[in-house]
């Protein structure tokens, strides 16, 4: 427990996955949309440009803006390649709407991007009769060939949302029926705002199924807090001497909370008060106390529900007594860096005892002060959750990357300064 003192309420960015899902939909619909409340973000800005290339009507990003849908119909074939920056959100959910336009749509990305696994999106596109064009080791660029498309029931290898929702809006945009079945469930958001604009949905267990109706309602959206954003400001204060700290209106949808589960398991002090229903989704207010912290197991299906917070994990996991071992993660290899590799060589190099294993990784606790520089390899998780321990009186820890957390929390570090004065 470091000397630190957290107090005060705050609010984190809107939520990124949700935001992705708010325009895409907003833009197939026929009507106006109004958006309260979008992620201001470079991953979300990318979701923006695609549509806008595809002809659709997207304003400057905002904090309330309204979209006027016209339908898929009414989108055409895009002037020039498609950059989805950073984006994997923005990748792969529109590869399944671009399959079902009859037209060709190039999509490329940064770096990191470019190094994605593309064919997870590819082979069930191309089971519905799509033609994908990828580069030879199976990611950006990515020619889409689309037009009209049958029904798929598509078993799924990897447990990811976005290969998910691929499917559903190529379904939806296709005008034809879809399953998806998923190894373990994941993010439900393009499920609830199916439903929410009147499309019929079944979700039993791991089996996702659309059935397409009339056109796609218009709907305003009140994007909630990020618990993904929020989740780096619940470990300042937990990692804190005395906190006291309240995030305010956050998503807490049970396939994005898996964090603050884990963090319960090791001794964390985190409420949920103030708990409603917005715009389909579950939001709360999330109070966090400062804790000490014992190390846990996690693994198998608890994985979906915190895959963008093991990286943070590990780091709370190198302040908590004894070892936390994390499994079933073989997914953080192929994020916006190899996420396994990339935190235990950062904890080594900062002095803490951890190992790489093929699907997770190993890390023992201490309360011996850390030091070094950390390489983000411009992933922005890495930047913040390693920005969090470096928040830590008797730390002291530079990040070379600060400016990468602009795809996901521009605000990140000048919050992180607002509730620890540091
Ligand atoms: C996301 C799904 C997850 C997650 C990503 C956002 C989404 O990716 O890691 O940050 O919005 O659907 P996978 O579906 O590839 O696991």
């Amino acid at each position: 427990m470091s000397g630190l003192e957290v107090r005060g309420r705050i609010r984190v960015p809107g939520d990124k996955s949700i935001s992705h899902r708010a325009l895409m939909l907003s833009a197939l619909a026929q009507g106006a949309s109004r958006i309260t409340g979008i992620l201001e973000s470079g991953d979300v800005h990318s979701t923006a440009g695609v549509l806008r290339g595809f002809g659709a009507d997207v304003p400057t990003l905002g904090a309330s803006i309204v979209i006027h849908g016209r339908g898929a119909r009414a989108l055409s074939a895009p002037a020039s390649a498609l950059d989805c920056g950073n984006s994997g959100t923005t990748t792969r959910l529109v590869s399944g709407i671009a399959a079902a336009l009859p037209f060709s749509s190039r999509f490329e990305g940064d770096e990191s991007m470019s190094r994605r696994p593309m064919r997870r999106v590819a082979r069930p596109l191309e089971a519905m009769g799509a033609r994908v064009e990828l580069a030879a080791h199976g990611g950006l660029p990515m020619t889409i060939h689309g037009g009209a498309l049958h029904s798929v029931e598509w078993q799924s290898e990897v447990a990811s949302a976005q290969v998910k929702s691929a499917v559903l809006l190529a379904g939806l945009t296709a005008n034809v029926p879809v399953t998806v079945v998923e190894p373990a469930p994941t993010r439900d958001h393009t499920e609830r705002m199916l439903l929410a604009r009147g499309v019929t949905v079944r979700v039993d267990g791991t089996h996702v199924s659309l059935t397409p109706g009339g056109p796609l309602r218009a709907m305003d959206v009140a994007v909630p807090g990020d618990p993904s954003s929020a989740a780096f400001l619940i470990a300042v204060a937990t990692l804190a001497r005395h906190a006291e700290l309240v995030i305010e209106a956050v998503c807490v949808n049970d396939t994005r909370v898996g964090f603050v589960r884990a963090l319960a398991d090791m001794g964390g002090v985190v409420r949920f008060e103030n708990a409603r229903q917005e715009g389909g989704e579950p939001v709360a207010d999330i109070v966090v106390e400062s804790a000490t912290l014992r190390g846990i197991t996690v693994g198998g299906d608890q994985v979906p529900a915190m895959i963008d917070e093991l990286p943070l994990l590990a780091c709370v996991a190198s302040r908590a007594s004894g070892e936390t071992l994390i499994t079933g993660a073989a997914e953080l290899r192929v994020k916006e860096s190899d996420r396994i590799m990339a935190v235990v060589a950062n904890l080594r190099a900062l002095g803490v005892q951890a190992e790489e294993l093929p699907d997770g990784m190993l890390i023992t606790g201490s309360d011996a002060p850390l030091r070094g520089e950390v390489r983000a390899h411009g992933d922005h998780r890495l930047a913040m959750a390693f920005g969090v321990l470096a928040a830590l009186p008797g730390n002291d820890i530079t990040v070379d990357d600060r400016e990468c957390v602009r795809v996901s929390y521009p605000g990140f570090w000048r919050d992180v300064e607002r509730i620890s004065g540091r």
